[in-house]
């Protein structure tokens, strides 16, 4: 049996590469995410440099945050939550490798291209066709890699968060290849093979599923590994978390036109999206709930177990922002939201408090186990790094809130002879204090990320990994 010990090991080494890159690109995604807020506060921080200016920080934020943290961290928990789950090593530790170094080539890819200036202007697919082509590689390679572990797993059952991880995969690879069809005019120039509404349709299915696929069905694969580890106990219930997967993954499709309310996409795509919406409140609240309930009878860890706080927070928010967003889908209510901060506060309730907390606290989690430690190096610090991203995310959505439904109100006033009761620079004036009180917020949460930069470099610091892969084969070959 001692021959078969060296395939049934796990391999550790790709989640660990992959969740130091989480918390490096997470520090800088979220550095980035606090200059560009204080840019909109002190607009001098633009330093008159172009590719220091606003207009090209934001999208390398944006890609920075969900791509590369976000990117990085699915990557990361998806592979130890497949090993894991399946009891078998992932199927091969080269296309892994290609996985983890093309990925870093595509981040390092749009930390150059972005300040510079080249876009295809599509939100959130930005990148220009050489790096499109790079990402479709990479991406296929990884539902290689995922799905061949699957296949050759030794458990009877597919764990329900791989049911998650396989659909969020499957997706973004059908999303990407159709929204990204580009005519390319030079080595970093592309256009659309669409036009006018049919691209902005097929950018808002591809954007809206961004959302809930990259964003939502990844971290949900994620929230049910996590979730039950953390608090030692069994999903609330399995059947339910089956609905939910089905009926989320059915729902989401349909909602993007959502992001095209009165504008010029017939009025039936319109009021589709606005149903659809409304109806996702359901499955989305189902899974908060099955997540919330995995802790009946564990309730009381929340006391002392600052990583079980990260994960119900996220739960929380994500219920939030599953409520806010249906709300915000109604078209009388967009009517108000649309173009307003209010968008970016409900964005941020989603990316801070469901996303980066479900994240952290995975990570944390996992973090001393890939490394072959009980625990992170400070336990004090993962609970600083709760309170300083808890109190961050409700300055930065309640700030976007108030500025939001003040821009709102402000531009629809009208006088009785029928002109505009405010200029537009008023309402910036008003926004003005909520911009600061979002920097201040913004700085918070991106200071607890330091503090776990430094808990992880601790931890790893003291790290024995090649005995724990030692442990984890003896603990595989054990199993079978
Ligand atoms: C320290 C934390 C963060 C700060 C201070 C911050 C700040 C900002 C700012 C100032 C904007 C531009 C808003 C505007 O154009 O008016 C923005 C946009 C955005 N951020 Fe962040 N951010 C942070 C973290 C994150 C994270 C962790 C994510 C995702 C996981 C994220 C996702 C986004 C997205 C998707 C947008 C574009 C929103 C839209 O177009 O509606 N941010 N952020
Ligand atoms: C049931 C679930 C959800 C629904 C129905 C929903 C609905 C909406 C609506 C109506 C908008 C405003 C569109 C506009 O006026 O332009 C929006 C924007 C947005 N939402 Fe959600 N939302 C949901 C959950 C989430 C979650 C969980 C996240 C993040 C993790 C998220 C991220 C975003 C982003 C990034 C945008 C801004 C897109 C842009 O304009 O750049 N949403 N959402």
């Amino acid at each position: 049996m001692s021959t078969a010990l060296s395939p049934t090991a796990y391999n550790y080494k790709v989640v660990r590469q992959f969740a130091v890159m989480t918390v490096v690109w997470g520090v800088i995604g979220m550095l980035a995410g606090v200059l560009i807020a204080s840019q909109l506060v002190w607009p001098e921080l633009n330093f008159g440099i172009p590719w220091l200016s606003f207009g090209r920080l934001r999208p390398l934020h944006t890609n920075a945050v969900i791509f590369a943290f976000g990117g990085c961290a699915l990557f990361a928990t998806s592979y130890y939550v497949v090993q894991r789950t399946s009891q078998a090593r992932l199927i091969s530790d080269g296309l892994a490798a290609f996985t983890f170094w093309g990925w870093q080539a595509v981040i390092i890819g749009a930390v150059i291209t972005l300040p510079l200036g080249y876009t295809s202007s599509k939100e959130y697919a930005e990148l220009e066709w050489p790096i499109d082509i790079l990402i479709t590689l990479v991406w296929v390679t990884y539902a290689v890699v995922f799905f061949g572990t699957i296949a050759k797993r030794k458990t009877k059952h597919i764990y329900v968060g791989n049911w998650f991880f396989g659909g969020f995969i499957l997706t973004v690879a059908l999303l990407h290849v159709v929204n990204s069809m580009e005519l390319p005019v030079s080595a970093f120039k592309s256009y659309s093979v669409y036009s006018g509404a049919t691209d902005a349709m097929v950018q808002w299915w591809y954007g809206h599923n961004a959302v809930g696929f990259f964003l939502t069905a990844g971290f949900l694969g994620m929230m049910y590994y996590f979730v039950p580890k953390q608090a030692e106990r069994p999903i609330y219930s399995y059947r339910l978390s089956i609905v939910h997967f089905w009926a989320l993954i059915t729902v989401y499709i349909w909602a993007g036109p959502h992001h095209l309310h009165y504008t010029a996409l017939p009025d039936w795509a319109q009021s589709l999206g606005m149903g659809m919406s409304l109806i996702l409140l359901a499955p989305s609240w189902g899974g908060m709930i099955n997540g919330m309930m995995t802790l009946s009878g564990a309730w009381h860890k929340l006391r002392t177990d600052p990583i079980l706080r990260f994960l119900v927070v996220s739960l929380a928010f994500y219920g939030m922002s599953t409520f806010e967003g249906p709300m915000m889908a109604i078209k009388t209510v967009n009517a108000l939201s649309h173009y307003t901060d209010w968008t970016i506060g409900h964005v941020h309730a989603g990316a801070l408090g469901w996303v980066a907390m479900v994240s952290i606290g995975s990570l944390y989690h996992l973090i001393p186990k890939v490394y072959g430690r009980e625990q992170m190096y400070s336990i004090g610090l993962i609970n600083t790094h709760f309170w300083l991203a808890t109190v961050g995310t409700v300055l930065y959505i309640a700030s976007m809130w108030v500025n939001g439904i003040t821009q709102g109100l402000m531009w629809r006033a009208v006088n009785s002879d029928g002109t505009l009761t405010y200029s537009f620079v008023e309402s910036l004036e008003a926004s003005h204090a909520g911009y600061l009180v979002r920097v201040i917020g913004g700085a918070f949460f991106a200071s607890g990320m330091l503090f776990m930069a430094y808990n992880t470099w601790r931890t790893v610091r003291e790290a024995k990994p090649a005995e724990y892969e030692a442990a984890a084969k003896i603990a595989a070959e054990v199993a079978h």
